[in-house]
């Protein structure tokens, strides 16, 4: 792994073996900040669990890293029921979404179905029907002799996750009858989520430290986390194994994260927009090419935080450097900046 994929909001192996599991809130409650969210999601589960429904279709939307996959667990937690987790890629055929439909769940069942706007086009139109009228279509057989077979499936939820919501077809994002957008989290709320971290992994933190940490982390808790994790390691190597402002500060100095918590990635952005095309508006394909990331990685990974924190602006025209960017660059600035 390089320097940059480790401080990549995306999931990589470190969290699939399950130290991100040992991370994530269980309940509500625990879960930090998205207030209005939290709020609204008590109403929705307690109104279905009153009326002994399924909860409805909900589909979250945000930058990874954001907590989309620990909201799917804790609904069914807090519902009480089971839930399923696949993404979109390895449903392949109409056919494996029928078999986890029919054999794997139970009503009020929870369906996770991570990077949905990753379905097949064949999978996600068997699909319309199972979340309106929980019935699934499927064909057997081929040419004339072929025949369709009508199942009934259970009352389920069906949890999508994604990176974008304007990546889902429309048909797919009707269906959903609650749709939450996570936002990137606030300072105080990200020192509230390392400390909770620090606690859990039984880490000794300053409050200097803590905050240095979640100042740097990007808005997102998943990034927290791992720098958390980074700082303890050079807390144990250079330090007593104390993460204090001054540790974690040149920890993070060392690992490429800024004191505005951009790492290479953005810094590399940021530069060919200011030097290459003059500040912009530059079209993101331009820009991939010439900082050698794919588009939709610019577009769902690195520029939301950018733009968020004020150092890129998205115009009709393409994406512009900020004055913010050329600040914090030391770039020098053209005289007829817009943003
Ligand atoms: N609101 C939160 N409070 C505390 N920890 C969080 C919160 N949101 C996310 N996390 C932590 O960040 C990590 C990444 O969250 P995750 O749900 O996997 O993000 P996503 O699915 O949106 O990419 C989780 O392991 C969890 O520990
Ligand atoms: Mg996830």
């Amino acid at each position: 792994m390089n320097k940059t994929d480790m401080l990549s909001p995306r999931a990589n192996a470190e969290e699939s073996t399950g130290q991100e599991n040992s991370l994530r809130p269980q309940t509500l409650d625990d879960f930090i900040g998205q207030d209005q969210l939290k709020e609204n999601l008590r109403v929705f589960i307690e109104a279905a669990k009153s009326r002994k429904e399924a909860l409805d279709h909900c589909l979250f939307y945000s930058p990874p890293g954001l907590g989309k996959t620990t909201l799917a667990s804790i609904l069914a937690r807090e519902m009480g029921v089971n839930i399923k987790v696949t993404a979109g890629p390895v449903l392949a055929r109409p056919g494996d979404l029928a078999a986890m439909l029919t054999t794997e769940l139970g009503d009020h069942d929870i369906l996770f179905v991570d990077e949905i706007h990753r379905l097949n086009p064949a999978v996600e139109e068997s699909l319309y029907p199972a979340m309106e009228d929980f019935t699934f279509f499927i064909n057997t057989g081929k040419g004339p002799g072929s025949t369709t077979l009508k199942l009934a499936v259970p009352r389920f939820t069906l949890a999508g996750a994604t990176t974008r919501s304007g990546l889902l077809t429309g048909p797919l994002r009707d269906r959903f009858g609650i749709v939450f957008n996570l936002g990137f989290y606030e300072a105080k709320e990200l020192e509230q989520i390392v400390a909770r971290s620090a606690r859990l992994l039984k880490i000794e933190a300053h409050p200097e430290g803590v905050s240095e940490i979640a100042r740097r982390a990007r808005g997102t808790p998943r990034i927290a986390n791992r720098l958390l994790r980074r700082v303890r390691d050079f807390a144990q190597v250079k330090g007593k194994g104390v993460i204090t402002g001054a540790i974690a500060a040149q920890a993070m100095d060392s690992m490429g994260v800024d004191s505005e918590g951009l790492n290479d990635s953005d810094r590399r952005l940021l530069t060919a927009l200011a030097e290459k095309f003059g500040g912009g508006p530059v079209g993101v394909e331009t820009l991939a090419v010439a900082v050698s990331e794919e588009a939709d990685t610019i577009t769902d990974v690195i520029e939301p935080y950018l733009i968020k924190a004020g150092f890129l602006a998205r115009t009709p025209r393409g994406r512009v450097a900020a004055k913010k960017a050329y600040e914090h660059l030391a770039l020098k600035q053209p005289g007829n900046l817009l943003f």
